[in-house]
């Protein structure tokens, strides 16, 4: 479905719900887990629905993941990192002293 554009880098791996996944240096995560075939960022707090990216700009706030983390993070938004741990957010995001398992 995507595919990188230029002259190619060596990879980064990255961690998505525990597995290890390539991702192109410079990437932002959504890019990264929509090429790898990801479709289910987050799921929504009162139905569980999964949802994913739409806009890819950063307005619809359908591509929230956790990351190293911390919830409610843009993965439209967010440039990979080597080692970087990305996880599904399941329903609202958790928040320091509240969890919500
Ligand atoms: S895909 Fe719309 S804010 Fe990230």
């Amino acid at each position: 479905m995507f595919q990188p554009i230029g002259s190619p880098k060596a990879p980064v791996t990255v961690h998505f719900d525990g597995v290890p996944i390539t991702a192109c240096p410079g990437e932002t995560v959504a890019s990264c887990l929509l090429r790898n075939g990801i479709t289910r960022f987050r799921t929504t707090p009162v139905s569980g629905a999964a949802r994913m990216p739409f806009c890819m700009i950063g307005h619809c706030f359908e591509c929230l993941v956790e990351i190293k983390g911390l919830g409610s993070q843009q993965a439209c938004l967010t440039v990979v990192v080597e080692g970087m741990n990305i996880a599904t957010q399941a329903g609202a995001a958790r928040v320091a002293g509240v969890g919500h398992d």
